[in-house]
């Protein structure tokens, strides 16, 4: 794995499988990585809101016996108070690695460049590999293996889907992902899924009519509208309401659970009676977070090697 965990998309498949397999073990067995972080201390520089992720990553370091100090740019108006060169350097001279959720994947490509200590994507413009991870922790406990399951994501084309279609391309899992016309996932990143699903076997598949999704293992939604996207949510829910996860949908491709990243709007983008059913995985998601949080953690920075 390389030193900063920015994108998954230089990790081989075997360091990806490594790596839901410490997850594994982190969630099963928490006390063997008590002391893993032990004397590390993380920044984690927040430009837009957070509970998951936050929460998360907080009490997961203090289980691996680490450190985090918060810093959130938003009300305290550190972005712009000095470049973020600086503010790597700076950081560098006294934390063990920095945890970033910034509005551009360049601010985090710019922080990683002149910090000394890894870095990790808690959420861009483009990606979300913590998300992606904990995910795929979630289905590898349900399927034991996810090669070959097949994962339909429908809704908007985002920084949620580009992550999944990169850690799913490597741990062999297919995916299908439906959107409206206009909200397509960015091509580059498809193409670039497409060619690491090579390796595992891996189908990707794109459509807009929502009414070709015939077969699928699990559904998976996002929020019609991401952190930064002013867009007003009457200009395109007439657009998205056809392409909401409901019941219906589940029965048409024989889904059997449904996965949503939250925050989730209630009988938006997925219904309310779904999200509290029996085939809901949403917190075990949630939970999986700081399993899979704390993996990459002890991958980048950890004082065992497992
Ligand atoms: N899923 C997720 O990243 O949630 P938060 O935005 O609350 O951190
Ligand atoms: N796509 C969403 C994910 C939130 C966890 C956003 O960027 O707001």
């Amino acid at each position: 794995m390389q030193n900063n965990l920015l994108t998954f998309k230089d990790t081989s498949t075997e360091q990806m499988l490594a790596l839901l397999n410490l997850a594994l073990n982190v969630k099963k067995s928490p006390s063997d990585y008590r002391d893993a972080l032990r004397g590390k201390s993380l920044v984690a520089l927040f430009e837009k809101p957070s509970l998951r992720t936050r929460v998360s990553f907080d009490i997961g370091i203090q289980k691996l016996g680490g450190h985090l100090v918060y810093l959130d740019s938003q009300s305290n108006n550190l972005a712009g108070r000095e470049d973020t060169k600086d503010m790597a350097l700076n950081l560098s001279c006294w934390c063990d690695g920095i945890i970033a959720r910034v509005f551009k994947h360049e601010t985090l490509e710019e922080l990683a460049e002149h910090a000394s200590v890894p870095v990790v994507n808690a959420l861009c413009d483009l990606y979300h590999p913590c998300q992606a991870l904990a995910d795929y922790l979630a289905m590898a406990e349900i399927f034991h293996d996810v090669k070959g399951r097949t994962m339909a994501y429908i809704g908007d084309g985002n920084n949620v889907t580009h992550s999944l279609l990169i850690v799913g391309a490597l741990l062999g899992v297919n995916q299908v992902v439906v959107t409206p016309i206009g909200h397509e996932a960015d091509q580059e990143i498809v193409a670039m899924a497409k060619e690491l699903a090579l390796q595992t076997g891996a189908s990707i598949t794109q459509l807009t009519d929502i009414d070709k999704l015939d077969n699928a293992d699990v559904i998976y939604t996002d929020t019609w509208l991401s952190m930064g996207d002013d867009t007003p949510l009457s200009e395109i829910k007439e657009k998205f309401m056809p392409y909401q996860v409901n019941e219906a949908l589940m029965q048409q491709c024989g889904a059997e659970y449904v996965m949503h990243c939250q925050p989730a709007h209630r009988d938006l983008e997925i219904t309310s009676s779904l999200i509290d059913s029996s085939a809901s995985l949403l917190m075990m998601q949630a939970e999986n977070r700081m399993h899979a949080q704390n993996a990459i953690l002890i991958t980048l920075l950890g004082n065992l090697i497992n």
